[in-house]
């Protein structure tokens, strides 16, 4: 049998069609591969609204950059870490091991342990919140880093405010667990640099919410002052059972200031007044966060707070980071080298990243008026942890 005769249109058009194919496939192989993002975050329990602010300050950081970082496109998975510590390892272990993430992004609560896994699996990890010391102290890592605060910072300077105040005797009260722990310390440790005297420990387990012993032991003792930490639902309850106790008249209550942070509108009245420490306030003014608060308002029809500038500020880091090491995540300490010398254009004001990858950066004194957080001034300028015990 004869072969048919290709005439001469149809043989231009599959040529045409052959190199069209053939370009597609070249851009294909050309564009980098997605970034896999793996957000481990609280969406259930006492700390589900500290989760969603930090997604979706992220998503913001991430969609004002036209949905890249660096180049790559980002994809995104999910795990609810319900801030269950006895959950932590097998959680992360979906989005290193199932999902094959680039980098965790997580998590909220002190005590789930996703610097030890990341440690051990070299995955890059940027922490938008919990504030273990020991995350970047005796964990640090080359490949850990976090974009919020370490738990000693807020506390230590709320311990030289009430110091300068002239209180002299303060009782502390907070969960049972490394942030109340650690944030107690840091107080504890300014204040009676400062001459003051801790007289009493109070605390409860984690999430527990039964306040009202430990008020009345409070009432009993008769301090000059209370400083706290809670957080989230927690830091609610805690707020309106103080002033329904009738101590807000008579003791003074200071707190680390997720106290009042992303809680004003279930505090009410309760909270008006209450001085708080924290690297962020609501009226900070400047361009910079006007332009974040805004467009976070436009996107989300809700108000910012420090959980939501700590998730855009991860975002923020990692392209910093990405575009370093031009998307090769594998080139470790050059990507940590580029973060420690950048400064971090943050809605909170700039920052910088210390030896041990923790934000060096102004604490601010707040005041609550009215559904904001007040600015009344710098409680503690550029201030860097310790970061005890950390090699890199
Ligand atoms: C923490 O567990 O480190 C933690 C949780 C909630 C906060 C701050 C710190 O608001």
């Amino acid at each position: 049998m004869k072969p048919i005769p290709m005439t001469r249109r149809p043989l231009v058009a599959a040529l045409a069609a052959i190199s069209l194919l053939a370009s597609a496939g070249a851009a294909l192989a050309q564009a980098p591969a997605k970034l896999k993002v793996g957000l481990m975050l609280p969406y259930t329990g006492t700390f589900a609204a500290l989760g969603i602010a930090i997604e979706n300050g992220f998503r913001l950081y991430v969609s004002e950059n036209g949905g890249k970082l660096a180049g790559r496109e980002i994809e995104f998975f999910k795990v609810d870490d319900e801030s269950d510590p006895a959950k932590a390892t097998d959680n992360v272990n979906k989005l290193i091991k199932r999902d094959n993430v680039d980098v965790l992004i997580g998590t909220v609560h002190s005590g789930v342990a996703m610097a030890k896994v990341a440690k051990d699996s070299g995955t890059l990890l940027i922490v938008p919140n919990a504030g273990a010391d020991a995350v970047t102290g005796p964990m640090c890592a080359v490949n850990i880093f976090r974009s919020s605060f370490s738990n000693w910072q807020p506390g230590y300077a709320m311990g030289e405010v009430v110091a300068k105040k002239g209180h002299k005797k303060v009782v502390t009260i907070t969960w049972k667990y490394a942030a109340g722990d650690e944030s107690v310390r840091g107080f504890k440790e300014a204040f009676e640099k400062g001459g003051g005297k801790v007289v009493k420990e109070l605390s409860l387990p984690f999430p527990n919410v039964e306040f009202q012993s430990l008020l009345t032991e409070i009432a009993a003792s008769k301090p000059d002052a209370v400083y706290t930490f809670f957080a989230g639902g927690g830091a609610v309850k805690f707020v309106k059972d103080y002033a329904a106790a009738g101590l807000k008249k008579s003791i003074p209550l200071y707190g680390a200031g997720f106290l009042t942070d992303g809680t004003l509108d279930a505090q009410g009245a309760d909270a008006e007044g209450l001085l708080t420490t924290l690297h962020y306030a609501d009226s900070l003014g400047t361009p910079r966060d006007n332009a974040f608060r805004l467009s976070y308002a436009k996107t989300f029809k809700l108000q910012p707070d420090v959980y939501a500038v700590q998730g855009y500020d991860a975002g923020q880091m990692l392209g910093i980071g990405l575009g370093a090491v031009k998307g090769d995540l594998s080139k470790k300490a050059e990507f940590a080298a580029a973060l420690q010398k950048a400064k971090i254009n943050s809605p909170r004001g700039p920052f910088s990243i210390s030896k041990s990858n923790n934000p060096v950066q102004d604490i601010y004194l707040r005041q609550v008026t009215g559904k904001e957080n007040k600015l009344i001034g710098i409680a503690s300028k550029g201030l860097s942890d310790p970061g005890r015990g950390c090699r890199l």
